[in-house]
């Protein structure tokens, strides 16, 4: 059980991050593929079982954000993204504040899956220090 949620949290992760990068070329590109109905809907449907899969992960280990530091970067990090993401794609007032929040975003989530694998805070930044 605890394989196959971290295999669907995993490809959530996967999912998501595609979606956002595709969502972000179209936001460069100011493509009307960025308001069908799909696009606006499959997003939050993957993020929405990427977090659930993340709760029912933090359960079965038995560790907790604010309690296990790795997973309290993890959360941060999340919302981080969640804000950075909202910027490059509603928000941002002009294209190059979109696309800045756009990288920012995308770095964000490279960081968030160093912690995933080094159980971390400092995730990939570690090997730097
Ligand atoms: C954008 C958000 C997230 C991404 C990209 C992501 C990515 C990943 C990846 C790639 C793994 C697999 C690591 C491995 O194979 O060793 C993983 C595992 C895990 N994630 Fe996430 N995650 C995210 C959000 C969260 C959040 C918010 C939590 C909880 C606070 C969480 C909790 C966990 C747990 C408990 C594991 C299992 C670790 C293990 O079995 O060693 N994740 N995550």
């Amino acid at each position: 059980m605890y394989h196959l949620t971290r295999y669907i949290h995993e490809l959530c992760a996967l999912a998501s991050f595609a979606l956002f990068f595709v969502r972000g070329v179209w936001m460069l590109r100011e493509s009307p593929q960025l308001s069908r109905r799909w696009v606006r809907i499959l997003p939050h449907g993957i993020d929405t079982l990427l977090l659930a899969s993340a709760v029912a992960l933090t359960l079965m280990l038995h560790q907790y954000p604010l309690t296990d530091a790795w997973l309290t970067a993890k959360l941060v990090g999340l919302l981080v993204y969640i804000g950075l993401g909202l910027v490059a794609l509603r928000y941002g007032k002009t294209r190059g504040a979109r696309a800045v929040a756009w990288i920012g975003a995308l770095a964000v989530f490279l960081y968030i899956v160093s912690v995933a694998l080094t159980h971390d805070p400092l995730g990939f930044f570690r090997a730097m220090t």
